[in-house]
């Protein structure tokens, strides 16, 4: 099977799911590259501040990291704006979005 043959989700049959669920699987490997291209995204423009986004990220990242966090707070606050590159009004809210699937505590 190349393809599904279903052009609306509930007609899949349970065959063409399990198809599609490595799919998925291997779709997600790209996504921590892809966070952290985000994140080099915000290098560059200060938007008037005395640094970048990038490093207000690695700023925070590292002030988490000595105040003892443990590695899952600190990636947090590694990321904590990445949603600001796609909605800048909105950004933490999309970067809670983002992230939140893959935060245990
Ligand atoms: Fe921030």
């Amino acid at each position: 099977m190349d393809t599904v043959s279903f052009t609306k989700m509930e007609d899949g049959t349970k065959e063409e799911y399990a198809f599609l669920k490595p799919l998925y699987v291997q779709c997600r490997e790209g996504i921590p590259e892809m966070l952290l291209g985000l994140l080099k995204r915000m290098q560059g423009d200060r938007l008037g501040y005395q640094i970048d986004r990038y490093q207000h990220s690695l700023q925070t990242a590292t002030r988490a990291e000595r105040d003892g966090s443990d590695e899952e707070t600190i990636v947090c606050a590694l990321l904590h704006d990445i949603g600001d590159v796609l909605a800048p009004d909105n950004h933490s809210q999309v970067a809670a979005a983002i992230l939140q699937p893959y935060i245990i505590s």
